[in-house]
């Protein structure tokens, strides 16, 4: 689907996460997690990490990479994938900021 065409939802102000945080977002039954990296960008994955559903929200940011807090899987925020020698995906969701506000899609 085209940028275009998704459905965007103002999730908060950009200035609402701080930076290297997360909000979380609960879509239905799933929880997103929203993370503001230290330059600024957005990245939204499932707050539920592949391993043993550790709440991603409350890792460590690590460049674009999310570490769980719970046993420290490396996931790559880009495209959910666990970094080897583990393995596994989390759900990614498109994200951006315009006219400072964090917008999410849900397509
Ligand atoms: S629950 Fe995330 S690394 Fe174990």
């Amino acid at each position: 689907m085209s940028e275009a065409n998704k459905n965007w939802i103002k999730v908060c102000t950009l200035d609402e996460i701080p930076p290297s945080q997360a909000r979380t977002v609960k879509a239905g039954d799933t929880i997103i997690a929203v993370f503001r990296l230290t330059d600024n960008r957005v990245k939204a994955v499932e707050n539920r990490c592949p391993h043993k559903q550790g709440p991603l929200a409350e890792g460590i940011i690590s460049g674009d990479d999310i570490l769980c807090p719970l046993h420290n899987w490396r996931i790559h925020l880009d495209d959910g994938k666990v970094a080897a020698p583990d393995e596994g995906c989390v759900k990614t969701y498109p994200v951006k900021v315009e006219d400072g506000q964090v917008l999410l899609s849900l397509d």
